[in-house]
């Protein structure tokens, strides 16, 4: 069984290394006898990017290579960004290969699509470490918490953003040095701006939403209300801790009818909600269901190799070809959305009931 990973950053790399590190679990976790190995490294720099690099005989830079070998049967894509990854993707899946990814715009924007091609081509397209790094929050949602009718769903789910408000808050560092310092550990994307301005943490809270209303959940929807940190001052954190809370970037997901409020942006948060102690890179997601009460998923929500443990995960799944990937699934029909209903705004902060 062989694979192959498109993109050699930060978590392409990692995923490389967990995956050999950690192939002998795999092997055993599929099935007695089984071997699976890692045959490309697609990335346009070429292993002489990469001096040092133990799998270095493993580097290519043709995607018709990856594309038409038959011997690949599961494909990281962890390029980032729509292109080139979407055609690649496209491409995969309608040849029957497995994708994981941990492309947070490619499922956010062509989740519903690249699902459907997936489905028609008995393949499976996975994506757990695309919300949450290295938390299982994608799985949890669309196999264990089936039986729930969960309206609501709200959490830090920017490690970057999360990270900064500590530093600066918590630690007195300046915006731009925390920054630095998220950027130094690979926590940040490649724009930095879509962490800090709300966007990263929108394109996850969409595809949450969209795993449990059923419908595409859109990013771009005139509707959803986005808001990053930039703007944070000393008195709209004051103005929390006097309120008996503190101030966090929270992605949130409501249902209003047979409609959903979508919003990211700082937000009041009580000291008696599990979200308020979670602090740096780690992410929390609680989840409401009408069944099991409110659920919390903690963990770190970036960096190389918890995100990597995720990606590694989906391969390993992808791999074993079980068919337990066929209820992740949202229709290609658009939600409809509707503005948040904010209780309260103050200065840069918003209150939202039940937070
Ligand atoms: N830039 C993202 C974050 C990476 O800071 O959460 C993980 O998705």
């Amino acid at each position: 069984m062989k694979i192959a990973i498109m993109g050699h950053g930060v978590v392409g790399s990692g995923t490389a290394e967990v995956f050999l590190k950690n192939k002998k679990n795999i092997e055993a976790g599929i099935n007695a006898g089984a071997e699976v190995d890692l045959k490309y490294v697609l990335d346009v720099r070429g292993a002489e990017s990469f001096p040092g690099c133990e799998y270095a005989d493993k580097f290519v830079k043709d995607f018709d290579l990856v594309l038409n070998d038959p011997e690949i049967t599961v494909v990281a894509e962890l390029i980032g960004g729509i292109e080139p990854a979407y055609t690649f993707v496209k491409a995969l899946l309608a040849a029957g290969k497995s994708v994981v990814t941990s492309n947070k715009e490619l499922v956010a924007k062509k989740g519903a699509e690249l699902l459907k091609i997936a489905r028609e081509n008995n393949a499976a397209f996975l994506f757990e470490a695309s919300v949450g790094g290295g938390i299982p929050i994608i799985r949890p949602l669309y196999q264990c918490l089936s039986a729930d009718s969960i309206n609501e769903i709200a959490g830090i789910l920017n490690g970057t953003t999360n990270f900064i408000l500590t530093k600066m808050f918590r630690d007195n560092m300046g915006f731009d040095e925390a920054l630095k310092l998220a950027q130094e550990n690979g926590y940040a994307e490649r724009d930095p701006s879509d962490d800090v301005n709300g966007i990263d943490a929108l394109r996850k809270i969409c595809i949450l939403a969209s795993i449990i209303f059923g419908k595409r959940v859109n990013p771009d929807n005139s509707m959803v209300l986005t808001e990053g940190i930039t703007k944070l001052t000393r008195e709209d954190i004051a103005f929390c801790e006097k309120r008996g809370g503190t101030a966090k970037l929270i992605a949130r997901a409501v249902k209003n009818g047979d409609r959903v409020e979508v919003s990211v942006c700082p937000t009041f948060v009580s000291r008696d909600s599990q979200l308020a102690g979670v602090n740096d890179v780690y992410n929390a997601i609680l989840v409401r269901g009408d069944a099991t009460g409110d659920v919390v998923f903690y963990g770190k929500g970036a960096g190389k190799y918890p995100t990597a443990s995720a990606v590694v995960n989906d391969i390993a799944n992808a791999l074993k070809k079980s068919n337990e990937a066929s209820t992740l699934y949202w229709s290609e029909e658009e939600q409809e959305l509707c503005q948040p209903a904010v209780a309260e705004i103050c200065g840069n902060i918003r209150v939202f009931e039940g937070l």
